[in-house]
């Protein structure tokens, strides 16, 4: 509003204006031109611009009003200029108000629209990688072990000699330690007893009995250490499943059964197994299983030539295993007259090398993308 125009620019006198009636016509007129004003559509800055014409305290046309108006008035007009005045402001405020509601309402849901999540559209697919060819054989060999009714269990990774050897029939100055020399923490002075990192998972066969009562059906995935140079097929950090089943009747054939069943769903129902005597401090019969290599059908002859898998041998080394030895179970307090089972531990690492033909046990702990992607 220009206030050039406008007679809030002058003062009553100026404008002829002397008797009451004459006030409320004024008025009338400037609401009214309020009025038309605040009807014109508006955005957020132009309804600033609009409420500071009408209400901005130093030229606002209700500051002009009082000033030029209300505040030289006659003592007669005062008390009719002063009371139209205050309807006005109420009105102006009330509109401006009610125009600013209106705006933020639209702003809003104008802004919302915007921002709405339309569920209709196609999600972000993210890269999420998959899991490490470890962890997918310990799935697979889980769920062969859980079809057959057993369940898992695992172990803390550093151990005391006694769950690691004692406890498995494996005394001090037992030469097979010499076999599995590993990496001792070192404690602080008075602690109470030494601390190694398991070389192997089946310190869980003490400690699972030592827990329940039988029947035991358990499988132990995870990680152990030995003291091994790094080559083709060793690692100082590597993974183990440990098994291990004992109940009032079990016998050799349960085992050699059980293992078979295992083999055959991981290589396949082709593939043969066999034992040959071995040596184990806590198993007795302690075997080691070979499998007929998967590659060549057991025939040790692959393109015309000898298969390089198993060397021509016919058969690959698996793993070592055995009916538990009597003496480890007087370590947990079960009855060896009336207890029998069996245990093996199968090196994972060497077991997924065989399977997907991998040659070189490194590459599992080089995290290098392009060995990982090759196994979604
Ligand atoms: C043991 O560790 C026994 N605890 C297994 C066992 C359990 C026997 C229950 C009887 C009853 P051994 O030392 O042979 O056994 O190791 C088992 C497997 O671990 C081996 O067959 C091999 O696959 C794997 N392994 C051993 N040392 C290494 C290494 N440095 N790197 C990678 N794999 C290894």
């Amino acid at each position: 509003m220009n206030s050039g125009e406008d007679k809030t620019g002058k003062t009553l006198a100026e404008l002829g204006v002397s008797r009451p009636e004459e006030v409320s016509s004024l008025f009338a007129e400037i609401r009214q031109r309020f009025d038309e004003e605040s009807s014109a559509p508006r955005d957020e800055s132009t309804w600033k611009e609009f409420r500071d014409a009408w209400l901005g305290r130093k030229s606002g046309v209700l500051t002009r009003i009082t000033d030029n108006w209300l505040k030289p008035a006659t003592a007669e007009l005062k008390r009719a200029v002063g009371a139209a005045l205050n309807e006005l402001r109420a009105h102006v405020e009330t509109k401006i108000e009610e125009r600013r509601a209106a705006i933020e309402a639209g702003t809003e849901s104008a802004a919302m629209a915007r921002e709405r999540v339309d569920l209709s559209l196609p999600g972000v697919i993210r890269p999420i990688g998959s899991h490490h060819l470890i962890r997918q054989v310990f799935q697979e060999i889980e769920d062969i072990f859980f079809s057959i009714g057993f369940s898992v269990v695992e172990g803390p990774e550093i151990e005391t000699p006694y769950y690691n050897f004692e406890a498995l029939n494996i005394p001090e100055f037992h030469p097979v330690r010499d076999d599995m020399d590993t990496f001792y923490l070192e404690l602080p002075k008075g602690a109470p007893e030494p601390l190694l990192l398991r070389t192997h998972t089946s310190p869980m066969q003490i400690r699972t009995m030592e827990k329940r009562q039988p029947p035991v059906r358990v499988i132990v995935p995870g990680k152990v250490y030995r003291r091994d140079n790094p080559d083709a097929t060793h690692s100082f950090i590597f993974h183990q499943v440990e098994g291990l089943a004992v109940d009032t009747d079990i016998t050799f054939c349960d085992f050699t059964g059980t293992i078979e069943y295992f083999v055959k769903q991981f290589f396949g129902p082709g593939v043969k197994t066999r034992f040959r005597p071995s040596y184990f401090p806590f198993t007795e019969p302690s075997v080691e299983f070979d499998a007929s290599c998967p590659f060549c059908g057991g025939t040790g002859v692959s393109n015309g030539g000898t298969c390089s898998k198993c060397k021509g041998a016919a058969w690959i080394e698996l793993f070592g295993a055995g009916m538990v030895d009597p003496a480890v179970y007087g370590f947990v307090n079960y009855d060896a007259k009336k207890v029998s089972g069996f245990a093996f531990g199968i090196g994972i690492d060497r077991l997924a090398m065989l399977k997907y033909g991998i040659d070189d046990i490194q590459v599992f702990f080089q995290n290098d993308a392009r060995f990982l992607r090759q196994f979604p």
